[in-house]
């Protein structure tokens, strides 16, 4: 019998480090280490294994994906304003085979023309915006639905 969990990574780019001080009109006060721990609560109580990461380097970010390709079973994104341009980002999400859930805290869709492009959009099994810390919960839910 297979008994593994179900490993999640949960990526966050550019800037959202500052969660908690950047913008809490927009990205609400919860601070990254806030949100990172109701992560793990999530994932314990849906039965998953997951992995929270961030950095504001591109190309790290990159090298995670590539790790992710033998080392998760779904991923959830937020890469932050590297989803409006990031070719690299999106070339090394290609050979991802397993489910990608895209997130954003805010509503991308209402804000400035350049934040409603995402690079990944066609990538991805799901996308989630404007619903803050909570989307996070139903990217991990969708990730814990049997397939
Ligand atoms: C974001 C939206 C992006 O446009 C922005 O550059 C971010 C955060 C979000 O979570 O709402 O840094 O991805």
């Amino acid at each position: 019998m297979n008994t593994r969990r179900y490993r999640v990574e949960v990526m966050h780019g550019v800037n959202l480090d500052q969660l908690g001080r950047r913008d809490p009109d927009t990205y609400g006060t919860l601070t990254l280490r806030e949100l990172e721990s109701q992560l793990y609560a999530w994932g314990k109580e849906l039965g998953l294994t997951v992995r929270c990461r961030q950095t504001n380097h591109e190309g790290a970010y990159v090298d995670w994906l590539h790790e992710a390709i033998d080392g998760a079973d779904g991923l959830v994104l937020n890469p932050a304003a590297w989803t409006h341009y990031s070719y690299a980002i999106r070339d090394a999400l290609e050979p991802f085979a397993k489910p990608i859930v895209e997130v954003h805290l805010s509503n991308i869709d209402e804000r400035e023309e350049w934040r409603r492009f995402s690079v990944i959009s066609d990538l991805v099994a799901k996308r989630i915006a404007g619903k803050g810390p909570d989307g996070y919960r139903e990217a991990l839910e969708f990730l814990a639905e049997p397939r």
